[in-house]
């Protein structure tokens, strides 16, 4: 699957944009500021039908523009035919529903998507995951889970609105006089705990088998052997979830929000058995977190049949020569398909990609016009 073209209107600090890509390798070279991590921003939008980096649509808005739209063209090869084209279209007005659609229809759930065009970004925040609390982790498995299988992404979002629904029940009865509405929560709980255990085992099975993919990449890109591993910390490891809400029923009542789940999981990351948060050094967590996005990209790739595209933002700025050298053999030997890649500096593109045979397309970035080298 080839990404061929991106059409942008109204964009960030776009208000027009037409480009046309190569199915190998394309360098958006620019000063800082200029729009380089936005159009890496758009595809990320065609994949994942929202950005990698501002928490609303409307902020993806040009500043005082009304919309914006983002509309790419994808290719997939065919057995002896030619070429499928599909083209997906991203499109948000001022105060009103953002529009998905595929081939002009529009899909009725954004979730529909979620995993047919898939991306991986490696970005200089790949570090926060580390460094952020659970809920970025759970987040980052999660959605990575939800583009794997269509069907944890259902669960997730029917345990999400029972959650919800669990949550309001525990606000409401805490203002309303008559108190507490005991026979509705445990009809919900009902509903909530065979979710919860699911997601559970699902998340389990999941991390059982991207661990190992995940700890080759370390040992591949890392200069010493230190081991890593990544946990798995659950209250639903060892414990009934459905004993777990009776014996925090109380407390759930008092604070008004539900305090045992697979919503309070965390993905625990360690290194010789200590937390690379607190242990491990800036370039070991580095190491850390491409490792796990090279492994999300494998595991992509195999699972759903086709490459995701890679969209690197900022590597040759941030990575040492080394790191960049592994991540360029994973280019040259294929393991890539097609690639964006950003960098203030076409010189320094040019020589680490120099002795990569992919075609290589450039495109000059300047304050929201862009254009081939
Ligand atoms: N909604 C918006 N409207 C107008 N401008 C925006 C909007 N959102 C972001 N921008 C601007 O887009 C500009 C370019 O951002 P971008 O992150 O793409 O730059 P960049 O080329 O990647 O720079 P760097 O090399 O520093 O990473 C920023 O100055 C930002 O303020
Ligand atoms: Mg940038």
């Amino acid at each position: 699957m080839t990404l061929d073209s991106l059409h942008l209107l109204f964009f960030k600090n776009y208000d027009e944009a037409n480009l046309t890509f190569s199915p190998g390798i394309n360098c958006f070279i620019g000063d800082n500021g200029s729009g380089k991590t936005n159009l890496l921003d758009a595809i990320h939008y065609l994949a994942l039908t929202k950005s990698a980096f501002t928490a609303t649509d409307a902020q993806s808005i040009k500043q005082d523009g009304e919309f914006f739209v983002v509309k790419g063209r994808f290719s997939s090869p065919q057995p002896s035919l030619p070429p499928r084209t599909e083209t997906i279209q991203v499109s948000l007005r001022q105060g009103q529903k953002k529009i998905l659609t595929h081939d002009k229809q529009p899909y009725e759930r954004m979730a529909d998507h979620i995993g047919r065009y898939p991306a991986v970004l490696i970005s200089p925040y790949d570090t926060d995951l580390i460094r952020q609390g659970s809920e970025d982790r759970r987040k980052y498995f999660d959605s990575l889970q939800a583009q794997l299988d269509h069907d944890f992404l259902e669960l997730l979002i029917s345990y999400s609105g029972l959650l919800r629904q669990r949550n309001a029940t525990l606000k409401q009865s805490g203002a309303a006089s008559h108190g507490f509405d005991h026979d509705y929560l445990l009809a919900l709980d009902e509903q909530l705990v065979p979710l919860g255990q699911q997601l559970h085992e699902l998340r389990a099975v999941f991390l059982a088998d991207f661990l190992p993919l995940f700890q080759r990449h370390y040992q591949q890109l890392a200069d010493k052997q230190e081991q890593v591993t990544l946990a798995y910390k659950s209250q639903l490891t060892n414990q009934d979830f459905g004993a777990l809400l009776r014996v925090n029923e109380r407390r759930d009542q008092l604070l008004q929000r539900t305090h045992a789940g697979p919503h309070r999981d965390d993905f625990v990351f360690l290194m010789d058995g200590r937390s690379v948060r607190n242990y491990a050094s800036q370039g070991q967590q580095k190491s850390f977190a491409i490792a796990l996005k090279l492994a999300q990209f494998e595991i992509l790739a195999v699972r759903r049949g086709r490459k995701p595209l890679l969209l690197l933002d900022d590597i040759f700025d941030r990575l040492d020569s080394k790191r960049i050298a592994r991540l360029l053999e994973l280019v040259a030997d294929d393991t890539f398909g097609q690639v964006f890649l950003t960098d203030t500096n076409l010189a320094r593109t040019d020589q680490a990609l120099a002795r990569v045979q992919t075609d290589i397309r450039r495109f000059q970035v300047r304050a929201g016009v862009v254009a081939p080298v």
